[in-house]
């Protein structure tokens, strides 16, 4: 508890220095876009060089303006796509869910049954776990505000939120890696190679994906269980590595560039002030896969034995076992 307690705090006081980097870094733009607010009438978001206003009257008069305007620019293909395919994420979901609750009922009718507590195995240090509820708090903050700033335009609390949020996510992301690389806990999140050249991992994936697409339904019990040693069950290990190895740090690496591109002078002339535009979709992009993925996570949560067995873990670090037992007598 006390270990616990360490780690909580160094990672509140993480997310107060971010906090506190990000407030003294950002205002200069917002600054800029109050001054410029007091003397013109109509405003474009624009980012830009240095000298630049966070807002100008018009952009056309700027030497070198992107060519992306945030709330404006709309890539028709990205729009459909996104709206499409989060859409059928949230019918999957509500599906699946649906299925449960009828096949519960079916079950139960059946053959009555009750969940019995069985025990408690310890799955998830504290470090784990803060660090955990700080990067949900950071996504679900950016993903509010830049779908916000993307749908309804750009505004300064807007702005000034999703860019303060990105730097806290930012820094907690960097202690993530130190975390993963000097506990060696990147080894939870990749399957080994022995594994994937033996086409093991491929096996279970079927095998766990059977358990979610059929077993679930049946009532039968999931074939992988967790322990501190090996916490995450093949789909949450792939899926976990995508998130964690592949979508956040797209966002972060964009993000970041996004901010404040003037103080990145050498990324952006590799990227090209022409080609900014694509900075922002594939900023975008990798938002709404995020968003995606938060949409199955938050589901998936639910379908352990009892609907908030894996929400405790999440919370205590203890994972309570069940067993099914039979009380039609
Ligand atoms: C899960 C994390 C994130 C999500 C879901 C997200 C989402 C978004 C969305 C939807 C937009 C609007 C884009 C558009 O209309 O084309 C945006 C803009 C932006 N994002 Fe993010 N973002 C995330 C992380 C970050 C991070 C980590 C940073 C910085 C380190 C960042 C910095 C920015 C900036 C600078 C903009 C341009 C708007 C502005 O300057 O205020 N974002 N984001
Ligand atoms: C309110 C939002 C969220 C809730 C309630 C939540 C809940 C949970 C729970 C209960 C677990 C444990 C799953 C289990 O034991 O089976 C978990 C694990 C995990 N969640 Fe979330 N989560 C949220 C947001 C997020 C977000 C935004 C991300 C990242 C994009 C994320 C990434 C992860 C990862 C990577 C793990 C595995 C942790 C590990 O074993 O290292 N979660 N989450």
């Amino acid at each position: 508890m006390k270990k616990n307690a360490k780690y909580i705090k160094f990672f509140l006081s993480l997310a107060l220095a971010a906090g506190i980097g990000g407030a003294v870094i950002i205002p200069r733009q917002t600054m800029n876009a109050v001054s410029a607010e007091q003397t013109e009438k109509v405003y474009t978001e624009v980012h830009g060089e240095r000298d630049l206003p966070y807002l100008v009257n018009n952009i056309h008069k700027l030497v070198k303006p992107y060519n992306y305007i945030i709330g404006k620019t709309k890539y028709l293909w990205i729009e459909i796509l996104g709206y499409l395919l989060t859409l059928g994420v949230f019918a999957g979901v509500m599906g699946h869910a649906l299925l449960r609750v009828f096949f519960n009922y079916k079950n139960q009718k059946a053959q009555p049954y009750q969940y019995v507590h069985t025990g408690e195995d310890f799955i998830y240090d504290g470090i784990i776990r803060t660090g955990h509820w700080l990067n949900a708090l950071f996504i679900i903050t950016l993903i509010i505000t830049g779908f916000a700033m993307h749908y309804s335009g750009p505004s300064h609390v807007l702005g000034y939120l999703h860019n303060m949020t990105g730097i806290s996510l930012t820094v907690l992301y960097i202690f993530f890696l130190i975390h993963a690389v000097v506990r060696l806990d990147y080894k939870q999140y990749f399957p080994g190679v022995k594994e994937i050249l033996s086409g093991q991992l491929i096996k279970d994936l079927i095998k766990n994906g059977m358990f979610y697409l059929h077993g679930i339904f049946m009532g039968t019990k999931n074939p992988f269980h967790s322990s501190h040693e090996h916490r995450l069950m093949p789909i949450q290990k792939v899926s976990y590595m995508a998130a964690m190895y592949i979508q956040v740090p797209l966002v972060i690496m964009t993000g970041v560039i996004l901010v404040e591109p003037a103080n990145l002078p050498f990324v952006v002339s590799l990227i090209g002030m022409e080609n900014m535009n694509f900075v922002f979709i594939v900023h975008l992009l990798a938002a709404f896969t995020v968003f995606m993925f938060l949409i199955i996570h938050l589901y998936m949560i639910t379908a352990g034995d009892k609907i908030a067995q894996h929400l405790m873990t999440m919370v205590t670090g203890y994972h309570k076992t069940y067993q099914k037992k039979d009380v039609s007598k």
